[in-house]
């Protein structure tokens, strides 16, 4: 079971990761380019953008995060490193919203909307992607830098147990 799931998150993550380098390169030099201000070219770039983000990329984050999600407790694995790793992927949802953002205005914003400079997106998603990598695969230890917490955080309160635990 933990096979497979690992099997269906490392394919899923493949497709996301790679959608989220492709698309600001994508858009960047597509978007870019002269024949976008013919209809035919805004076509197809709209047409490349829509369909990959809906149809590839954004199914494909969903299946990663859910098989990841699922080997949480599958595999037991509750470590810092994990909660770390948590915390880069939420950065990489972000970037993922971002460019989702951005191609709805370019479709539908008539006109209105000028495309920012869409490559300087790769400055945080290579970083993001790649921290994650190196999270889930040297899986660091951080007793190190957890001992640095002040002691009052790494301590039981030592507060009497409530008479009920129940819930009412
Ligand atoms: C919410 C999102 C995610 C969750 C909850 C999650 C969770 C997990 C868990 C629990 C494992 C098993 C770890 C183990 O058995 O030691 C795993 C493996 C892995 N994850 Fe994720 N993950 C997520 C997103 C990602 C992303 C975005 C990437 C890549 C950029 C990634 C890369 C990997 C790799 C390469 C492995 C295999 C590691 C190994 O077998 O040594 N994960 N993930």
């Amino acid at each position: 079971m933990i096979a497979l799931l690992k099997a269906v998150h490392i394919g899923a993550l493949a497709l996301w990761c790679a959608g989220l380098i492709l698309l600001p390169v994508l858009m960047h030099v597509h978007g870019r380019r002269a024949e976008m201000r013919t209809q035919a070219g805004f076509s197809e770039f709209r047409w490349l953008t829509h369909f990959s983000y809906t149809c590839v990329v954004s199914p494909t984050a969903v299946v990663a995060v859910t098989a990841g999600t699922a080997l949480i407790f599958a595999a037991q694995v509750f470590d810092v490193w994990m909660m770390l790793k948590l915390v880069a992927v939420a950065g990489m949802v972000v970037m993922h919203a971002l460019l989702g953002h951005m191609i709805v205005k370019v479709g539908e914003g008539h006109g209105q909307f000028r495309l920012p400079r869409v490559g300087l997106a790769l400055l945080a998603i290579v970083p993001l992607i790649g921290t994650v990598l190196w999270l889930v695969l040297a899986k660091p230890d951080f007793e190190d830098l957890i001992a640095l917490l002040p002691e009052m955080l790494l301590e039981p309160r030592g507060n009497t147990i409530p008479a009920r635990l129940d819930p009412l």
